[in-house]
């Protein structure tokens, strides 16, 4: 009997370990279901310009779906939800010109994580999971920045 209190204790010292922020997304995940947090993200922020099917909306939101940025490097979709991106960029025949805000203040490393393995795996799209612990990277390494990131330093105009 001890020793099973104990086990339970030492499973939670593991798998429960951050606080309120991972209850909230427990519950988040319960109200989701089998989508499991990132979905859940996507559902509360991203679809309202990336629409439901990650289609985006033609001259005004890109897509998602197949984008090779995406599906590249995970650095630069992780540097675009922290800080946000401004500037010109083709894609798929429309143009867009817009700018998307910052998700980094309001999103931890990992919801941040939890969104883009979503949308890496979704909408025909085939790329590896993000982890939490390559979003801090990128968030300790980009602390100072204070502006959106530009379609031009990124290299992703076209
Ligand atoms: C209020 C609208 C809005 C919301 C909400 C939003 N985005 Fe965006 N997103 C944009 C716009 C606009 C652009 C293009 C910016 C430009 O024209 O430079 C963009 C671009 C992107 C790109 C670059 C796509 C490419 O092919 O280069 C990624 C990745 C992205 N968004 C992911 C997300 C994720 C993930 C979320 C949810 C956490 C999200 N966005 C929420 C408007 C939004």
């Amino acid at each position: 009997m001890t020793g099973r209190v104990l086990v339970l204790g030492l499973w939670c010292v593991a798998a429960c370990g951050g606080g309120a922020d991972r209850a909230s997304r427990a519950e988040r995940d319960g109200e989701a279901g089998a989508g499991g947090a990132g979905a859940t993200i996507y559902g509360s922020i991203c679809i309202t310009c990336h629409q439901a099917t990650g289609e985006g909306l033609p001259g005004t939101f890109p897509p998602l779906a197949e984008s090779p940025v995406v599906q590249g490097p995970a650095e630069l979709p992780i540097k675009i939800v922290l800080h946000g991106l401004v500037g010109r960029m083709d894609r798929g025949g429309s143009t867009y010109n817009a700018e998307m805000t910052a998700w980094g203040v309001a999103l931890t490393d990992q919801d941040v994580a939890d969104v883009l393995t979503y949308v890496r795996s979704q909408f025909g799209n085939s790329a590896a999971a993000v982890t939490a612990a390559e979003v801090a990277t990128i968030r300790a390494a980009t602390a100072s920045r204070e502006s959106p990131f530009t379609t031009e330093e990124l290299g992703i105009v076209h």
